[in-house]
């Protein structure tokens, strides 16, 4: 660092241990975004591992920042509802969106079952050769030698396409799915959209595409993809207009942002770690323990919120019925508790699975399989043509305390 540079790191360490508890909001966006909130996570584990925040942009919330804690509301749907929401955001009254991430049984089991065969083993099998296919036409065409912006080029086409096959969606359009992912999850701060009413009218959008895609299906033969699913479904087939589209939002940001910032952050990972990088080169075969590493390392959703449904005692601290109650994964992952050595990234660490990255209980991720799959292809194929992708420049964060990602990281192959 320069003479007479700010150092964000220290400064925001210096204001973590300093900040009377009570007045510790951990949800600002911008901590997210400057890679700045490591620190007031790990005061929060060691001081006050169940904390309330009493005032906020978004109201009052319960911090729940250690590993076995987190499964404990997380496993408890009886207590910690997702009605209402699963994200620290309180829902628009006038624009609500259903999705069946964020309802209790038997609603949620039901219309979680209609769309779990995508990942059933048979269709991953067949998903696997198309996603190899696919990454190496995107490997194909990169400018080796050159700098170049590795979540689009990359990152994002991929799993774009990922999710165009997942819908079976028109392959032309499929950009129009990146745009509304990032809508989906956008605040007018990002600059991504210019007012939520701008954004809300995006999605209204995407909704009448995704209308007529479903009157195609719905008086089609049975397929094997998502909308099809959704509309042959008698848990779905009747869904509300605002209720299918919520249920898409879900499937598309749960396909995409998570996936995306994986891809980006294990290169981002790897780089920072030459270590780890040679240990991977010397040894290919340690990809399918680094991929769950990577998403602990990454941990591309923060945190997953729930509302209590009764008064319930989680380390003294009693959260009462009504309160908003957020599991920050993001913390649990470093916990050194659970995890040895949880702030290194260590590809071939002993029982890699366990992390919270994927969430616990009814709502673990569905497409977590998928997910590793199409990390794993990514490095065999990688580690086949070039000896190292090199970051070349720092990377830039997205703003918000839901979607721990990237925007752009700078690259160059070194062939
Ligand atoms: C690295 C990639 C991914 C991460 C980190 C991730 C993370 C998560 C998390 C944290 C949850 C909520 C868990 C809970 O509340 O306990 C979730 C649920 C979900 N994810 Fe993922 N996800 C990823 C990839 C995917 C993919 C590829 C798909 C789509 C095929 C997907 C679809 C879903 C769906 C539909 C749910 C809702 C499940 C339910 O409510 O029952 N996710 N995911």
């Amino acid at each position: 660092m320069a003479d007479g540079a700010v150092d964000i790191h220290k400064n925001a360490r210096d204001e973590a241990w300093a900040i009377p508890l009570d007045q510790l909001d951990i949800s600002l966006a911008e901590r997210f975004q400057n890679n700045t909130f490591w620190p007031f996570f790990e005061r929060l584990r060691a001081e006050e591992p169940v904390h309330w925040c009493a005032e906020s942009e978004h109201g009052p919330y319960w911090s729940v920042t250690k590993y076995a804690d987190i499964m404990t509301v997380d496993t408890n749907h009886g207590v910690f509802s997702s009605e209402g929401g699963i994200t620290i955001a309180n829902e628009r009254e006038d624009f609500k969106l259903p999705m069946f991430i964020a309802m209790d049984p038997p609603k949620h089991d039901a219309q979680r079952k209609v769309v779990s065969p995508i990942v059933s083993p048979h269709n991953l099998a067949k998903l696997e050769s198309v996603i190899r296919e696919r990454a190496n036409q995107i490997f194909d065409a990169l400018p080796v030698g050159e700098t170049f912006d590795w979540v689009d080029t990359v990152s994002i086409e991929l799993t774009t396409q990922m999710l165009a096959t997942l819908f079976d969606f028109p392959w032309e359009d499929r950009r129009k799915l990146t745009r509304w992912s990032d809508v989906a999850t956008a605040t007018p701060e990002s600059g991504i959209i210019e007012s939520e009413e701008a954004g809300q009218a995006e999605l209204m959008e995407c909704a009448a595409y995704f209308t007529d895609l479903w009157n195609q299906r719905v008086n089609s033969e049975p397929g094997n993809d998502l909308i099809s699913m959704m509309a042959h479904a008698d848990a779905t087939r009747n869904m509300e207009p605002m209720e299918y589209l919520g249920n898409l939002i879900l499937l598309i940001v749960g396909g995409n942002d998570t996936t995306r910032n994986s891809i980006t952050g294990g290169l981002l990972a790897l780089n920072e770690n030459p270590d780890q990088y040679q240990k991977l080169r010397d040894h290919p075969s340690l990809i399918p323990s680094m991929v769950p590493e990577i998403i602990r390392w990454q941990t591309p959703l923060t945190h997953m919120r729930r509302t209590a449904l009764a008064d319930f005692e989680l380390r003294g601290k009693t959260i009462r019925k009504g309160d908003k109650v957020l599991m920050w994964y993001v913390s649990g992952n470093r916990d050194e508790e659970a995890i040895d050595n949880p702030n290194a990234f260590i590809i071939d660490r002993p029982r890699p699975r366990q992390h919270l990255s994927f969430g616990f209980g009814i709502h673990r991720c569905v497409g977590n399989r998928l997910a590793e799959m199409q990390l794993r292809i990514v490095w065999e194929e990688l580690l086949k043509r070039w000896r190292r992708i090199e970051v070349v420049g720092e990377p830039k964060r997205v703003l918000s305390n839901f979607v721990k990602g990237y925007e752009h990281l700078p690259v160059r192959i070194v062939g």
